[in-house]
């Protein structure tokens, strides 16, 4: 079978061509501007503080942190990362705890240890309410070797 390309069809083609990559480099390039304002100077714009549910955990993968909105209200973010070697930390819904797939240490909502071998509480990182907006510094994880009071974030 011969293939047989005249000059007004190879142009139309090239023309389609051209069009398409524009509208794929716009397109990523919206992404990409969406995706910075999320994180700006290391603060994560996790939403609207009215979102958020009393007792209720939300992941936020791509920023290392699950938001904990405890029953009062108060707000921790607690980081994914497991304090035995690492590894990162799931919630389970039904057993109402975070659960390490590596070794089964386990931690509640306040990244308390409820079972070892992790020893210490999860890392958290500070929080500030800015126009209802939860706002977290992803660049600044706090160690801590047990959860007190004067870490949770209230409205
Ligand atoms: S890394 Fe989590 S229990 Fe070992």
């Amino acid at each position: 079978m011969k293939f047989k390309l005249n000059r007004r069809t190879f142009i139309k083609r090239a023309v389609y061509a051209l069009l398409s990559l524009e509208i794929i480099y716009v397109f990523t390039g919206l992404l990409r501007k969406k995706k910075a304002k999320k994180v700006s100077d290391g603060w994560f714009d996790a939403g609207n503080i009215n979102f958020f549910e009393k007792g209720k955990v939300y992941p936020f993968g791509a920023a290392h942190f699950y938001l904990s909105r405890l029953e009062d209200g108060g707000l921790l973010a607690i980081s994914i990362h497991c304090t035995h070697l690492g590894c990162a930390i799931q919630f389970n819904q039904n057993k109402d705890r975070f659960v390490c797939p590596c070794h089964a240490s386990s931690f509640n909502k306040y990244g308390e240890v409820l079972s070892p071998p992790a020893t210490r509480a999860l890392d958290i990182y500070p929080i500030t309410i800015q126009d209802d907006k939860v706002m977290v510094d992803v660049n600044s994880p706090l160690r801590r070797n047990k959860y007190e009071n004067s870490q949770v974030t209230y409205v």
